[in-house]
């Protein structure tokens, strides 16, 4: 299984500062050294983190293939074709989240997403959708011409915390506050089966599985058991951990259990 390292949290601290350090681009070499196969970025439409600058320095520096996530927003989508990354992942993006929540509905901007498909295929440009795993989500990503699926993997991995951790917060789909520990059991086991399930009919369908979010080094193994998913995109976790052990022991203590 081949691992992205998502490093826009490296830009987030710098932007906590409004100064040029860290710099996203020191994290390019060691990422290479430490074995990755991929760098991940986000370029938001609010850039809270990564800006044109840093995408531009990292895709063309970058031994690396770069994975550039995005809205399907037309004049991100202008300025993403211009980069030229490797790959372009399609996220939903909403101003007001921490983060991205929730998967990409592919059914209501099909004709737009289409589009991109076309633009980014004319440009030699890999796509990838991310969206929550859902047999209809993984059709309608093969109808408008995406290579690669991403399964979105928060729910599981909220769950996971809920059950071996005291996380109190809840993922977007878990309305419920007062979980008991025997159905939060189920629903980690039916997430899990969502997962799997969708990655074997992508790979029917001839997609390419990557997944992720929420992955960290306790949660992942499950995740590795599924021999249709060719691909882990992890960020948050990684990040976190190298502010005690350093970046390039981070990767490849994720390396050791993701290979
Ligand atoms: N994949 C996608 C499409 C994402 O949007 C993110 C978060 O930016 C990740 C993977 C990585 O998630 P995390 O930071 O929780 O590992």
């Amino acid at each position: 299984m081949f691992l992205g390292v998502n490093i826009d949290h490296i830009a987030v601290l710098r932007e906590a500062r409004k100064i040029n350090d860290p710099d996203p681009m020191d994290a390019v070499s060691l990422l290479k050294r430490a074995g990755a196969n991929q760098i991940t970025i986000h370029l938001r439409e609010d850039r809270r983190h990564m800006n044109d600058k840093d995408a531009q320095k990292i895709i063309e520096n970058s031994p690396l293939p770069v994975n550039m996530e995005c809205s399907i927003n037309p004049d991100i989508i202008d300025i993403v074709i211009k980069l030229n990354p490797h790959r372009v992942t399609l996220v939903p993006e909403k101003r007001e989240e921490v983060t991205t929540e929730g998967g990409l509905d592919v059914a209501k901007y099909k004709n737009e997403i289409a589009l991109i498909a076309k633009r980014l295929e004319y440009h030699h440009i890999e796509l990838s959708l991310f969206i929550d795993p859902t047999t209809e989500g993984i059709r309608d990503t093969k109808e408008v011409g995406a290579q690669w699926v991403e399964l979105h993997t928060g729910l599981y991995a909220n769950i996971y915390a809920m059950l071996h951790t005291n996380m109190s917060k809840t993922h977007h789909c878990i309305k419920e506050l007062d979980i008991d520990r025997t159905s939060l059991h189920v629903m980690l086991k039916k997430s899990l089966k969502e997962l799997h399930e969708s990655a074997k009919y992508a790979n029917t369908l001839g997609l390419r599985v990557a997944a992720g979010h929420g992955l960290n080094y306790q949660n992942v193994k499950s995740i590795v058991d599924m021999s249709e998913i060719e691909e882990l995109n992890i960020g948050q976790s990684i990040i976190a951990r190298s502010i005690f052990t350093g970046f390039e022991t981070a990767v490849k203590d994720m390396l050791e259990l993701v290979r």
